[in-house]
């Protein structure tokens, strides 16, 4: 062998172990994680930030606590009680989080128990960035430690944010923190919320994520934007949802945010079609409305049951939108057993007739179909060929359509 070929024998020794050890290290960091088990249809509960912000304690995380029981929420699948930003204090000497000691002066653990002698289950808010949304402490460089903290105080749940990410990588950050929840011991549903940025419907599930949020804020409005184009009305995300329909399944879901039902900034036939889409997107159903002082109507939103039978069906697949013709959508979802469920929106301002033909629905062009009105829990007559309906002026009708 000549020098020369020495030398280049070399050279490519060394490039080949330098690319392989890239190599590993690259799989060594986004081997995908295992599946949790958790969430195989989209999880339910209540979440502190719509209704309350940074106004909470926990004497109001109680009361929410006992509504979901008292008003028969927690029957109709809202389980988890998730505190959001702001319940934190500061780090102890040992870099331990603590919550704020006059919020929640009797510490988390009890509050995390409070919660589950209800028969609910406990979440919690942090942040992949040194400091939260609110500038609360946040996870950088404490992941281990606070996640060991969390499943000492019997959290089930963790919803994890992405202010102050600075040079953080998204799917590292947020791979980091699932070990840690993994290596704490206690199983934890992981709510990555990094606002749709880097893409997380491609890679939220191989982090060991139950749900990612695909947009930025929602705020109570049915149309336009707030905070310069930050916060998102019910129809501006829905249009957003097209096209991520893969990504969801048992397990591992779309999360379109946190509703907004009841909070006052928009009619009961708006909160409806807001409800019954997020029910058609299999979206994570988190109330973010105060559940002690709700309408009886809201109540009824919230507790829909052949709507929410829609979200949690079994079979976990995201419905999608099949028409758009200006202001009128039709969106379908299949459902375990062989229905259809059909969700017809009139987004104008003046109710509509809405009309189409079954094969655009998914069935032949001559079927006939039973039809069962998802919202009044009626069965209509059956449908032949065709589905027609009026819809009110920013309102939805569901239906399930079953062949007959
Ligand atoms: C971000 C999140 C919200 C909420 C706030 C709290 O904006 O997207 O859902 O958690 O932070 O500060």
């Amino acid at each position: 062998m000549s020098m020369r070929q020495v030398l280049q024998w070399g050279l490519a020794l060394v490039c080949g172990l330098v690319l392989a050890s890239a190599d590993a290290r690259a799989q060594i960091a986004f081997q995908p994680r295992p599946s949790n088990g958790l969430a195989l249809t989209p999880p339910m509960g209540w979440n502190s930030w719509n209704g309350f912000g940074c106004k909470i304690n926990e004497a109001t995380l109680r009361a929410q606590a006992d509504a979901l029981v008292s008003t028969g929420m927690r029957e109709a699948g809202y389980i988890y009680v998730v505190v959001d930003d702001c319940w934190h204090g500061a780090r102890d000497a040992h870099g331990d989080i603590q919550p704020d000691p006059v919020r929640f002066p009797s510490g988390i653990k009890a509050l995390a128990h409070y919660v589950h002698a209800r028969g609910l289950k406990f979440g919690i808010y942090s942040d992949a960035g040194a400091g939260t949304c609110q500038d609360k402490p946040g996870s950088r460089g404490h992941e281990y430690q606070d996640a060991a903290q969390y499943a000492r105080w019997g959290v089930d749940f963790l919803k994890y944010d992405w202010c102050n990410a600075e040079d953080l990588n998204a799917r590292s950050a947020y791979a980091t923190m699932s070990d840690a929840i993994r290596a704490a011991g206690r199983p934890m549903v992981f709510s990555i919320c990094e606002w749709g940025l880097h893409q997380p419907a491609k890679w939220g599930a191989s982090v060991g994520g139950n749900l990612w949020r695909t947009t930025f804020d929602i705020w109570d409005h049915w149309s336009g934007r707030g905070n310069k184009g930050l916060w998102l009305s019910v129809t501006d995300i829905i249009d957003l949802q097209p096209g991520l329909e893969g990504a969801a399944g048992p397990g591992h879901w779309n999360d379109p945010d946190m509703l907004e039902v009841g909070n006052g900034g928009m009619t009961d036939t708006e909160y409806r079609s807001h409800f019954a889409l997020w029910a058609m997107l299999a979206a994570p159903l988190f109330a973010g409305n105060d559940l002690a002082h709700m309408s009886k109507e809201t109540l009824a939103i919230l507790t829909a049951p052949e709507i929410i039978a829609i979200d949690q069906d079994r079979l976990g697949v995201q419905g999608r939108r099949v028409v758009k013709r200006g202001d009128q959508e039709i969106w379908t979802r299949p459902l375990a057993g062989g229905a259809t469920a059909v969700l017809f929106l009139n987004r104008s301002d003046t109710e509509t007739r809405i009309q189409q033909d079954l094969a655009t629905l998914g069935f032949s062009a001559d079927a006939e179909v039973k039809v069962r009105d998802a919202w009044r829990r009626r069965d209509m007559p059956h449908a032949k060929s065709q589905l027609s309906a009026q819809v009110p002026a920013h309102g939805t009708q569901v239906y399930i359509l079953t062949p007959i």
